[in-house]
């Protein structure tokens, strides 16, 4: 990270200026849109390894995420060491059965049923890759100290986005895991107290016999979730509380 007291406000011609002729547009937005559709959470990994610069790229990409005031305010943590991701599926097996026993709450097991997942994480330790993404709460001045981060989970959250689609694009499947409270992994990863873990995405091949729930492929129609030019909402009560 730059220093602020190093930087200035400078503008840039436009790098990497593309230009596309509107039907060039629709073919572009269409391909990328059943590209995306082709990404699945894969909860069943085979033994294929994955090469380190793969995954290394795949963070690159990541870190080229917008955020706020320009802070980056994430760090990823690559995970392919058998023994800590063992600690780590232990660790998060005793907190997911503590959670599937009763402490999710039986409306958040309830929706759960139809994904099908239970206290069992193999994809822990047979993943050849675990990515462990923190937020970073704050930050560090060159004298020590701390300065604010603005819109921290915004944008670590488009980051994971940028992650895991650049993950799919180079053909490896993906699991974003979040164990419930994942406080052990600053420990485990000896990241400091200003980070908080947000998400472990277990990363690699899928197995032969790898299935995804049903469920995943029913997504919300477009009616749903996109309105155009809608009429506004004024004097609702729902948006007053
Ligand atoms: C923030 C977040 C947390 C998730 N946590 C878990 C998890 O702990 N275990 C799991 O098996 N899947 C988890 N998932 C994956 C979702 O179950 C999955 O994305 C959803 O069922 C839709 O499937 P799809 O990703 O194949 O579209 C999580 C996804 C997100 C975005």
């Amino acid at each position: 990270m730059y220093f602020l007291e190093d930087v200035k406000y400078e503008a840039l011609e436009l790098p990497d200026r593309a230009t596309m002729t509107d039907a060039e547009m629709i073919t572009s937005a269409e391909a990328f849109s059943t590209f995306m559709t082709q990404r699945h959470t894969v909860r069943d990994y085979s033994d294929r390894p994955v090469d380190e610069a793969v995954i290394a790229e795949c963070i690159r990409a990541a870190g080229t995420a917008p955020s706020g005031a320009n802070h980056q305010p994430w760090h990823f943590v690559a995970i392919s060491d058998p023994d800590m991701k063992a600690r780590i599926r232990e660790v998060a097996e005793e907190e997911e059965k503590a959670f599937y026993a009763g402490g999710a709450g039986d409306e958040w097991l309830k929706a759960l049923e139809p994904v099908g997942t239970d206290e069992s994480k193999p994809h822990l330790t047979k993943a050849p890759w675990l990515i462990v993404i923190f937020a970073q709460r704050w930050g560090m001045t060159r004298d020590g100290h701390r300065y604010k981060n603005y819109y921290v989970p915004e944008s670590t959250g488009i980051a994971s986005g940028f992650l895991l689609a650049a993950l799919h694009h180079a053909g490896l499947t993906s699991l974003t895991h979040t164990p419930n409270p994942m406080k052990f992994l600053n420990e485990m990863c000896g990241r400091p107290a200003s980070e908080k873990a947000l998400m472990i995405v277990a990363v690699g091949h899928p197995s032969e016999d790898a299935t995804v729930p049903a469920v995943a492929k029913m997504k919300k129609p477009m009616d749903e979730i996109m309105s155009v030019n809608p009429a506004p909402t004024q004097g609702n009560d729902e948006n007053k509380k």
